[in-house]
């Protein structure tokens, strides 16, 4: 089934991404940290489904609209004190031409809300936000699960040959990796008190 093959050969970008995102995260002490966070998933996510939503067919996805994250982390940032960026376009983008890409792209971002369920478990513990901040990293709520499965199963229901299974795949990779180009980009003009704690943290916890 294409999503199997997906999760397996997406795998090694993920535990990549997944590496990088963890060291920033555990060193998160302030909320204008995890705000400046939230502004590197808002500029991505953000530029990506501007994309996803002039590619997808919605007749293949009839829950689009609900899948949108890009209001959610503009709420969390405003609630954060912190400055909404700016969208990511062009090439810090992958390619979105058509509906099997962007679906490699939904995958991606439909995926991180498995993980942000233990990141806004990380953030809730280090921060003292209560329930506010994190209805990005929340997504679905107890919902979470259902709404993955729908999806997966919307993915099998498609890209029959492969060919087109190919095409998703190769998306998702791009989607991946643009990411982590991303993440490096802001690393290299870096949010001092970030990068602080990142030090910090490396001898906190080796
Ligand atoms: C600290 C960061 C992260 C952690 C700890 C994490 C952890 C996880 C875990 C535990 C799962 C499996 C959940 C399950 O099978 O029930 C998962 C799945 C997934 N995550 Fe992450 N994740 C992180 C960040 C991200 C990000 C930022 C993205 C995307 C940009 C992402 C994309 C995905 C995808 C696509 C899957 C689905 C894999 C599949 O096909 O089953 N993750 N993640």
């Amino acid at each position: 089934m294409l999503s199997d093959k997906l999760k397996e050969e997406t795998k090694t970008n993920h535990q990549i991404l997944e590496k990088a995102l963890v060291g920033q995260l555990k060193a998160i002490r302030s909320q204008q940290e995890y705000a400046d966070l939230l502004r590197l998933f808002y500029g991505y996510f953000g530029g990506l489904e501007v994309k996803i939503n002039e590619a997808i067919d919605k007749d293949l996805l009839p829950d689009n609209a609900e899948r949108r994250k890009t209001q959610a982390i503009a709420d969390d940032i405003t609630f954060l004190g912190g400055d909404v960026p700016a969208k990511a376009e062009g090439d810090d983008l992958p390619r979105i031409n058509n509906h099997l890409e962007a679906l490699g792209a939904l995958y991606v971002i439909e995926g991180s809300t498995l993980g942000g369920k233990i990141i806004s478990n990380m953030m809730q513990q280090q921060l003292q936000l209560g329930n506010k901040g994190l209805s990005f990293f929340r997504s679905y709520g107890d919902n979470t699960e259902p709404m993955w499965n729908t999806f997966k199963g919307i993915l099998n229901r498609q890209a029959q040959n492969l060919a087109e299974q190919a095409v998703v795949i190769a998306a998702a990779n791009e989607t991946f990796l643009k990411f982590g180009q991303w993440f490096e980009k802001a690393k290299a003009s870096p949010q001092p008190s970030l990068t602080e704690r990142e030090q910090e943290n490396k001898t906190v916890f080796p």
